[in-house]
């Protein structure tokens, strides 16, 4: 539980609110690439409550501007692109990508006037299929060097899902896995599905958070018999990345909960396999849920399409085999912003509430002058190899903890460092 207080503190994510000072120390997405084609229009995008418009220009590098034209507010995104910037069709001003001001039509030849002219600009990066934006003060940090984010182009694809709720919900539904006993199970499925039968069986795992430099691991634990645990790891990037592995073939999600304003937010979603994805049949099944515009087909307006004859049949929920749905349903159902000053938490939700302390550390920590954890700016740190989501068969016998810290160690395989650490 919560007090009114540190619920506002987490949730309100405006320019000069404690939050929105926290969550603008990272770089965050702004848009997916597929968004902003060379040559095409500008976008009108929301993000952390501003309006603004990202663009491409002559070169194909993104610029992302605050979306009124410094002049007299007109909207930029219905800009020209030209001339080394966008133009605005009201007076003909031209910005860069700096948001300096190059030109301004109508004003004196020799004036100066356009030196003086700043329009509001973001750092923008583009990595795995996504725009990042900085909309912090100062220097940007360091990009983080996550595998998701530094893998080449055949092992990560990108979407977005549009959520109808603030995003601090969507980050603690990501570590909750008890719920995967319930909200996702399957009840029609395939004999070798081994993973959903074991989940289904045993509803009360063991929930092992651990503190770490970028923010958190979280293990989910089911015995499967006296000679192993089928044991989940996953990872909370500050200030709210998740990643997930919900396959079990070495591919994990990292799902970003962006937001959009305090009531709204993107679920962005880029999946990354070390050994290379099919990128197009990988993207046909993570955009099935989805319209082109990346709102959901089931969404609260049709009652995420519940079946009550599906619940008997097919899944435990009746709103399809999509876990995007189930866990939309779920995160925007508790209301636009969860009031959590009246939620009752139990053993399964340790990790929510650590995900919550860390993320309150982070605002003190901006609001006593220092960067919040995860922010790194010496390049010797930025490397994340606990940055993981994984799940296996894990021995009774072997510490879950040090199964995969020995992996991504020693890049042995699972099986190796199993039975090393037995020895
Ligand atoms: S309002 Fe944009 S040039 Fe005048
Ligand atoms: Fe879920």
């Amino acid at each position: 539980m919560l007090s009114k207080e540190e619920n506002d503190l987490l949730t309100c994510i405006g320019s000069g609110t404690p939050g929105g000072e926290w969550i603008r120390r990272y770089w965050q997405p702004a848009a997916l690439s597929e968004e902003v084609a060379a040559g095409g229009a500008p976008l009108p995008l929301r993000l952390l409550g501003e309006d603004l418009v990202l663009f491409r220009d002559e070169t194909g590098e993104p610029g992302l501007l605050d979306i009124h034209c410094a002049h007299r507010g007109a909207d930029l995104s219905y800009g020209r692109l030209e001339d080394g910037g966008i133009r605005c069709i009201y007076h003909g001003w031209l910005y860069d990508r700096s948001g300096r001001c190059l030109d301004q039509p109508g004003e004196p030849v020799g004036s100066t006037f356009h030196d003086r002219i700043r329009q509001t600009a973001y750092s923008c990066i583009e990595r795995s299929g996504v725009i990042f934006a900085y909309l912090g003060p100062g220097e940007p940090p360091l990009f983080p060097a996550y595998d998701f984010l530094t893998a080449p182009d055949e092992c990560v694809t990108a979407t977005k899902y549009f959520q109808d709720c603030n995003y601090l919900q969507g980050n603690e539904g990501n570590f909750d896995p008890q719920h995967l006993s319930f909200l996702h199970r399957l009840i029609s499925t395939t004999p070798d599905d081994f993973r959903n039968a074991i989940q289904s069986t045993d509803k009360s795992p063991t929930i092992d958070p651990v503190e770490t430099e970028f923010g958190m691991q979280l293990y989910a634990v089911r015995k499967v018999d006296d000679n192993q645990n089928f044991v989940k790891v996953r990872s909370f990037v500050m200030p709210g990345a998740s990643l997930v592995d919900s396959r079990g073939d070495g591919c994990y999600h990292s799902d970003w909960h962006v937001p959009i304003d305090d009531t709204h937010h993107w679920k962005y979603s880029i999946a990354y396999k070390r050994t290379g994805l099919d990128r197009e049949a990988d993207l046909a099944l993570r955009k099935r849920p989805a319209e082109a515009d990346y709102t959901l087909k089931r969404n609260r307006a049709n009652r995420y399409l519940q079946s009550r004859e599906k619940m008997q049949t097919d899944t435990y929920i009746g709103m399809g085999r999509d876990f995007i749905i189930h866990d939309t349903w779920a995160t925007e159902g508790e209301g636009p912003i969860y009031d959590r000053s009246s939620e009752h938490l139990g053993y399964t939700d340790r990790g929510i509430i650590i995900l919550r302390n860390l993320m309150l550390a982070g605002i003190r920590a901006v609001q006593e002058g220092r960067d919040p954890l995860g922010v790194v700016r010496d390049p010797a740190r930025n490397h994340f190899p606990d940055v993981l989501a994984r799940d296996d068969m894990v021995p009774s016998n072997v510490p879950w903890r040090f199964h995969w810290r020995r992996q991504s160690v020693e890049g042995e395989p699972a099986s190796a460092a199993a039975s090393a650490a037995t020895r």
